[in-house]
């Protein structure tokens, strides 16, 4: 069997080197992919970088290609798991009808208040008028752009002027692009975050272990979000209760949800829950694996991954035993360029990187080749995980791992798994 993972960050990697260690994997292609990746039995496919999906969905036809994963959310609300299944492969990831889930917050919001899934109230707003307008006494609250937008659409803002900054970055900086614009405007919700996610086909949800995100740039939850900077698995939150009430209360309608409006899903969904005060919220949907979420769970996977995709590809996954998971513990830490989030630097040598590089548990995200050097090319630059017995072990160990690696400006956090 040959397979393709689209997508160019550590996610990929981690699921394209799960792909090549199943025994039914002949090869496995990754495009574009980053120059950091291709090791572990990891092709390049001969694509140009920005290659579209009717050439992508050619090069899986020539190369008889028979399991494409679609990794970002980008290309799935673009239509490239559409191109590829018009072609006849077998792939995981959503259509771009149900890919809305997570291109668009107020889809996901009127699918959840449809379908009865707890979520936090909110209102919708598209203007500079309206939004500047709206005053109410409670901060803080939650402004999500409604559209895609590498996870800086959501704010929390404590007050007026944080409303006025949103606005001033939607409606006069053009930030998130063109009018039309629409915003929601919701009620913030505290508590504890948990990534629930899952292989959905249409029919079953079939969760994959838990994980807990490191969502904010700094120690101790400090500073603006980011993608993420590293993460636990298990998460130390979900006891099997709650998943009792997750299961009963968000799988359950979800699914119901999907027949309901003939969404047709076959891939990794995501669950962005807020546990508070006991009761599991949703946050948001991802229609796809989570990262870092993705490098800390497939760590602990001991069933095939290529038995899981497929059947999901192919609405096969009540057919399939639980998947195995090792009892270890994972951590995984992710290391970023300087001035990541904001305007991150790149082209920076990276030191130590190949001997650490056959180190079974690095991920490879924005990592460049100069000549013979490795060079940072900005953003989340790699991720270093390890599983032991506890949590500590495993820190421990990812840890060292990543001291054997520097760049100029490298920044990670140093409480990835403290204290669980
Ligand atoms: N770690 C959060 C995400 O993948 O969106």
């Amino acid at each position: 069997m040959k397979a393709l993972v689209l997508g160019s960050g550590a996610r990929e990697h981690a699921l394209a080197k799960k792909i090549g260690e199943s025994s039914r994997c002949e090869r496995v292609f990754c495009h574009p992919g980053n120059a950091g990746l291709f090791r572990d039995r990891i092709e390049k496919a001969n694509l140009p970088r920005a290659a579209g999906a009717v050439e992508v969905a050619r090069f899986c036809q020539e190369n008889a290609i028979e399991l494409a994963v679609v990794g970002p959310e980008t290309l799935l609300g673009q239509g490239y798991a559409d191109e590829l299944r018009r072609a006849g492969v077998r792939v995981v990831g959503p259509n771009s009808s149900a890919a809305r889930l997570e291109t668009s917050k107020l889809f996901a919001k009127e699918f959840m208040g449809e379908f009865g899934i707890p979520t936090a109230p909110h209102m919708v707003v598209h203007s500079w008028e309206e939004l500047t307008g709206f005053t109410l006494s409670r901060f803080p609250l939650v402004l999500k752009y409604d559209g895609l937008a590498a996870g800086k659409g959501v704010v929390i803002a404590s007050s007026a002027a944080d409303i006025v900054a949103f606005a001033q970055r939607v409606f006069k900086d053009a930030e998130f692009g063109k009018p039309p614009h629409t915003i929601l405007i919701e009620d913030f919700v505290d508590g504890t975050e948990i990534s629930y996610i899952g292989l959905c086909d249409g029919e079953c949800f079939v969760a994959l272990e838990s994980a807990t995100d490191y969502k904010r740039i700094f120690d101790d939850g400090e500073g603006p979000n980011t993608g993420g900077m590293g993460a636990v698995s298990p998460s130390p939150f979900l006891t099997s209760d709650l998943k009792a009430v997750i299961e009963e209360t968000i799988v359950a309608p979800i699914v119901r949800g999907l027949k309901t409006r003939k969404l047709a899903y076959n891939g990794a969904l995501f669950i962005g829950l807020m546990i508070s005060r006991g009761r599991p919220l949703v946050l948001e949907f991802n229609v796809r694996f989570g990262d870092p979420e993705t490098q800390a769970i497939l760590m602990r996977l001991e069933s095939d991954l290529v038995d899981l995709l497929w059947a999901t590809a192919d609405g096969k996954l009540s057919a399939l035993p639980p998947p195995l998971w090792s009892k270890d513990m994972s951590v995984y830490v992710v290391a970023t360029a300087e001035g990541y989030p904001g305007k991150p630097t790149g082209g920076d040598t990276i030191q130590g990187l190949e001997s650490t590089l056959h180190s079974s548990q690095l991920f490879s995200a924005g990592i460049d080749k100069l000549g013979d050097s490795w060079v940072t090319g900005g953003g989340r630059i790699l991720g270093v995980g390890a599983k032991a017995a506890t949590v500590a072990s495993a820190r421990e160990i990812a840890y060292k791992s990543l001291s054997n690696i520097g760049w100029r400006g490298m920044h990670f956090r140093t409480d990835i798994g403290k204290g669980i």
